[in-house]
């Protein structure tokens, strides 16, 4: 059990790498816009959240105050993930802070993940 738990998690962390990894190339790239790629990334990463947020496998209790506050991030990320498809599709640009608050909202996620214990 604790094994397949281990597997979900590594299914998560891909989620969020390719989440932060689609924004980055775009960041990089100076493209203030979203791509389909980090709507597939969202749904990896709240598919095995909802998965990991069952207590099975675990020798300790889980924090669902950070799991909760990891859920309405994710749920603003996805906000702003369609607000920003929605603008493209209908030719207009997209917000720079639309875009900047994608990548600084799942750097934040993460950093909840790991720093809140
Ligand atoms: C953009 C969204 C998200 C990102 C970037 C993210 C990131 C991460 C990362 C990096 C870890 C590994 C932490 C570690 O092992 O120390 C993690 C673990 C975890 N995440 Fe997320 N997460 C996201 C969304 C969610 C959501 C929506 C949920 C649940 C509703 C969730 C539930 C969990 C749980 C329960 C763990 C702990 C796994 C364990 O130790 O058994 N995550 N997350």
């Amino acid at each position: 059990m604790e094994i397949l738990r281990h597997a979900v998690v590594l299914v998560h962390l891909v989620g969020f790498a390719i989440l932060f990894g689609a924004w980055v190339v775009e960041a990089v790239g100076r493209r203030v816009r979203v791509t389909p790629l980090m709507n597939y990334a969202l749904v990896i990463s709240l598919v095995s959240g909802l998965a990991l947020a069952a207590p099975w496998g675990l020798d300790h209790d889980l924090n669902y105050t950070k799991i909760g506050v990891k859920l309405v991030v994710l749920l603003a990320i996805g906000a702003l993930l369609g607000i920003g498809s929605a603008r493209q599709k209908r030719g207009a640009d997209l917000a720079p802070a639309v875009f900047w608050l994608v990548g600084l909202l799942t750097l934040l996620n993460a950093a909840l993940a790991v720093l809140w214990r």
